[in-house]
């Protein structure tokens, strides 16, 4: 026997530092202009050095909870999409599912990079469907702004921190339609973080940050996407042009339009906040699915299309039928202002590649 399964609660949460495009202009060879224009980034939001994974994870998961009218006890499993966590052990689930009572779940960390949220769906889903579990907290997020070269202008613009969450219980509605997933070890080589087994920590601190070939995952992206979307669509027996909402994994306007393009999709099918959040890479589907319910903009009722893809190279993506009514109380966490810049000129008295950070 298998069971029906629903999203049936969202929440997300963003650090408050805002840093625009401009400040960067300051630090390297950028303009706010090139920024925008080639990537859609306007500004996105950076952690506090003192703020980790688990301290967005936490908050996300408590508002997921609370939307889907849950109890911390209700739930059986917390998963943790995302290649930042707190600490290499234990796994920031465990952390996440202690702070918040979660005292009956399992947990585990789940590493596909910037496809880590929509990979942990699946898995929850299955979790689910074969009636194993009843209520699954799913989280998604990154703290890139730790493991950025501050002087590479290719990686340093792009990546940006949040996480964002989502419970998936039984349900007697028809909420996740079908997905796939996948990874292609061929391009491990287009996007690392070299730190680990193989590369412990050293004084080498170029090998503890982002290294991307942007041009070639950009092309990857721009011809591989639209097969996958189509793919999942064929496979819930909906066509692209059915969805009410398309979110893909949020790194580059650009790659989103010309996917759009390619499918010959309608722009308010689009879901898009790259602009206000940039590339928070596993944590930018669930960001952008809680915004986007907590405004009214998916009913009940609507067709969702959420497709990640990244670091691996991974893609995971699911079609689903929402099912959730708007949250109760506003998700949405406003911005401070007034902050000291946050991306600073090099002190060029240190040789190394991660400066200390003006904040
Ligand atoms: O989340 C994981 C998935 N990641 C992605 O999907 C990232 C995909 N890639 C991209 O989004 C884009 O490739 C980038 C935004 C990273 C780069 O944009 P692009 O349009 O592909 O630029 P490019 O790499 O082809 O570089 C064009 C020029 C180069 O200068 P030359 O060689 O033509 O003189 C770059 O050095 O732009 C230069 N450039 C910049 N100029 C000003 C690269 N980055 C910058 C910058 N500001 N920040």
């Amino acid at each position: 026997m298998t069971f029906e399964v629903a999203i049936t609660g969202v929440g997300y949460r963003v650090p408050e530092r805002v840093v625009h495009n401009r400040e960067f202009e300051a630090r390297m060879a950028t303009t706010d202009q090139w920024i925008s224009e080639r990537t859609g980034i306007r500004e996105r939001r950076i952690a506090d050095p003192e703020v980790a994974l688990s301290d967005l994870a936490i908050p996300s998961g408590r508002q997921a909870l609370d939307h889907a009218g849950l109890d911390p006890k209700d739930i059986d499993l917390v998963i943790c999409g995302t290649s930042t966590p707190d600490m290499l052990m234990p796994s920031t689930a465990a952390i996440t599912a202690h702070a918040l009572g979660c005292t009956r779940a399992a947990a585990f960390d789940l590493e596909a990079a910037c496809s880590g949220f929509v990979y942990a769906l699946v898995v929850a889903e299955q979790f689910i469907r074969t009636g194993t579990y009843r209520n699954v907290l799913v989280i998604g997020g990154d703290i890139l702004s730790k493991f950025i070269n501050w002087d590479d202008r290719g990686t340093a613009i792009l990546f940006a921190d949040g996480a964002g969450a989502a419970v998936l219980s039984r349900s007697d509605r028809h909420g996740f339609l079908a997905s796939t997933l996948g990874a292609d070890g061929a391009g491990q080589d287009l996007i690392q973080i070299p730190l680990g087994s193989r590369t412990p920590p050293s004084g080498d601190k170029s090998l503890h940050v982002v290294h991307m070939k942007g041009r070639e995952v950009y092309k990857w992206a721009v011809d591989n996407v639209p097969k996958i979307l189509a793919q999942v669509a064929d496979a819930a027996e909906l066509t692209p042009a059915d969805f009410d909402h398309i979110i893909l994994h949020q790194a580059n306007l650009r790659i989103i339009e010309a996917v759009s393009k390619r499918l010959g999709l309608r722009s308010d099918q689009m879901i898009v906040n790259v602009d206000r959040m940039a590339n928070t890479s596993a944590g930018t589907i669930p960001i952008a699915l809680a915004e986007a319910a907590d405004q009214g903009r998916i009913k009940p009722g609507d067709r969702l299309c959420l497709l990640g893809f990244g670091s691996g190279l991974t893609w995971a993506a699911t079609a689903l039928t929402w099912t959730a009514p708007r949250p109760r109380s506003a998700l949405a966490r406003t911005a401070t202002t007034g902050q000291e810049p946050f991306v600073t000129a090099p002190d060029r008295s240190d040789p190394g590649v991660l400066p200390s950070r003006s904040l």
